[in-house]
């Protein structure tokens, strides 16, 4: 049975070839990581081929089980209805929808064991057509309840027994948090005016969190969990939308959540404070569950897919962020004090600019820095956490093409970003290509990576390069060309590096796009490894219909894999019809079913060995 390397292993096996010694950058250990640190391609497995069927597909050699699916009890709960007539108060003891970033936490807590542990799992959002047994064609105050008790997280207890992974029920650790759940703000946006509201008039108590897209950890053992399209819950029906409002995308119309309808702290008109209050990134102690989860401001407000974690020589920490949408911007934040608990209370807001030499900078997002002052609008530090992309505007930080997950190489320090895709780029009015985006009509997106100068994760200044364009190497239109070696995909969403230090994609091509003009042929969406070295692109899994796939987590020693399928059977409208909530997707249950269901699987070998090697 094959063994994982540890870090050392491989770490040793680099030293040994002296590959670093070979740069000034390399000098501080931090060169592309060399093929030294490899004995043959780290890719073991047979790639699948590009899929359309309704089935989750992984290698020959492999298992995939649903261990938690929307619905599913968190504890002793009850079970889920197939007709989706399961009360609020049901749902809010069972498995939210739209399962999206998650991590593994060994228990006991601080442990590194792989058989044990805690599952924190992000739900971002519902489609109201398959969350009650009418859909949406009836509204009632019940509904978005029920809908708000969809959105958050869950934290459930998971252990493996003879080779199977089960939920643990009931279980002490069992928690859900959702778009109603009190919740504390910390860092310089705490109190403020504009987060003021007439129902939290100190502006230090927030109802909820919602849009829980990707995520990050903290070293000392809690989840975060990253609010990203909060834009949609709100309306503004008012004929004149505040230009803060406006820069968030806030409007008249809204994502059709018609929360606001019964619930009117989302009617933005009203309550015009209330969308500050969320865009945030949340703590949540996933041991505690009595420990109120918190928004900290210090980390800024868009709308954030992840936080990716890496920790300095100095023991601060700094975390990678992005902002997804067009033209928005990469965000890192670096603590003023070491790891612990009160970490993410005060620090530094950077935003990036990526310039034409391959070079970088972290522009700080502070008072009387890159003209950032009262006469711009940012009289204190606490505006420009609540409105960074103003900010960073002013400061010159580049317009990216939608920042989705940052993934950090845990061996080498290099950061990957996915940019998802950006259709619009070049268009008139719009800005042009630059080195970092430099595809107009950006259709299938590109994964971009740097590297901290000195290797310190809190330096000003990095190196980047473009690490994937993404689109067929084979096709016609030079702007469509992608420089993939091995299996084709577009749209790259999730990031994560496993503890070999292989980069895992996943992809979230639009079920509006799937299938259709650049995406013919591409097939459902997918999760592939790439090794970071060669570049070399195998595709690893293939979802059911009208998911995207999302959220990977392992443990500690690489033997099981955790990933969420999310949104099976979504139309292109992402709303199902409730007439035929089979209509695109029976996944997981098939035909015997009464709806598709977003759900958390796992994958291991049946050999037991180390996933992907
Ligand atoms: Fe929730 Fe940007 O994906
Ligand atoms: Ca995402
Ligand atoms: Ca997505």
């Amino acid at each position: 049975m094959p063994t994982m390397p540890t870090f050392a292993d491989v770490l040793r096996a680099r030293l040994s070839r002296r590959r670093f010694l070979t740069s000034g950058l390399a000098a501080a250990g931090l060169g592309w990581l060399g093929p030294a640190a490899w004995a043959s391609s780290p890719l073991g497995f047979a790639g699948v081929p590009a899929s359309t069927a309704d089935a989750l597909v992984v290698p020959g050699g492999y298992v995939a089980e649903v261990l938690y699916a929307w619905g599913d009890p968190i504890s002793d709960g009850p079970a889920f209805k197939p007709d989706a007539s399961n009360t609020v108060d049901d749902q809010l003891r069972q498995a939210g929808m739209h399962h999206d970033g998650m991590r593994f936490f060994p228990l006991p807590a601080g442990q590194t064991g792989s058989t044990h542990g805690l599952l924190a799992v992000n739900h971002e959002y519902t489609d109201d057509g398959l969350l009650h047994p009418d859909g949406m064609l009836t509204w009632t105050a019940e509904k978005v309840r029920k809908s708000q008790a969809a959105h958050g997280v869950s934290v459930i207890e998971v252990q493996m027994d003879r080779d199977r992974w089960r939920v643990i029920r009931p279980s002490r650790y069992a928690r859900r948090v959702t778009a109603a759940t009190p919740m504390g703000l910390t860092g310089p946006a705490a109190g403020h005016p504009w987060m003021q509201t007439a129902a939290d008039p100190a502006g230090r108590t927030v109802l909820g969190t919602m849009s829980n897209c990707a995520m990050g950890y903290t070293p000392w053992g809690t989840y975060l969990t990253c609010e990203e399209n909060f834009q949609f819950y709100f309306v503004n029906e008012s004929g004149s939308v505040p230009a803060l409002q406006q820069r968030y995308d806030i409007n008249e119309r809204g994502g059709g959540y018609r929360w606001h309808e019964f619930d009117e702290r989302f009617d933005a008109a009203r309550h015009p404070n209330e969308p500050n209050r969320f865009g945030w990134v949340v703590e949540i102690d996933p041991f505690d569950p009595s420990r109120p989860p918190v928004k900290h401001t210090a980390l800024g407000r868009f709308k954030h897919e992840g936080a990716a974690l890496a920790v300095a020589p100095d023991q601060r920490v700094a975390f990678y962020m992005g902002d997804d949408a067009r033209f928005e911007y990469v965000y890192k934040f670096v603590s003023r004090d070491p790891a612990g608990p009160s970490a993410l209370e005060h620090g530094t807001l950077y935003a990036a600019r990526f310039d034409a030499d391959g070079t970088g900078v972290w522009l700080e997002l502070a008072p009387g820095q890159n003209g950032l002052d009262a006469g711009a609008g940012f009289p204190s530090q606490a505006e420009i956490c609540i409105a960074p992309r103003l900010a960073g505007e002013i400061a010159g930080a580049t317009r990216m093409d939608r920042p989705e997950w940052i993934a950090v190489h845990p061996l080498t320090g290099e950061a990957y970003c996915a940019l998802s895709f950006n259709e619009t780029r070049g268009q008139a009015g719009r800005p042009g290509p630059d080195p970092a985006n430099p595809r107009a009509d950006n259709v299938y997106g590109h994964i971009i990576r740097w590297r901290e100068r000195g290797g310190d994760p809190t330096a000003t200044r990095f190196e980047w390069d473009v690490f994937i364009l993404c689109g067929d190497p084979a096709s016609a239109d030079p702007a469509r060309r992608g420089d993939i070696k091995g299996d084709v995909f577009g749209s790259p969403d999730g990031l994560w590096v496993d503890g070999r230090g292989v980069l895992w994609i996943q992809t979230d091509v639009s079920t509006r796009l799937l299938h259709k003009g650049d995406y013919a042929g591409m097939g459902n969406n997918q999760m592939l490894a790439a090794d970071p070295v060669t570049r070399e692109v195998r595709r690893f899994l293939t979802g059911p219909r009208g998911c995207e796939i999302t959220g990977a987590t392992g443990t500690p020693d690489g033997r099981t894999l955790f990933v969420n399928i999310q949104h099976p059977g979504e139309t292109p409208s992402e709303r199902s019809n409730p007439a035929t909530p089979k209509g695109v997707s029976a996944w997981p249950e098939g035909p015997a079913g009464g709806r598709p269901r977003s759900a958390t699987v796992v994958i291991r070998r049946a050999d037991g060995g180390v996933i992907g090697a």
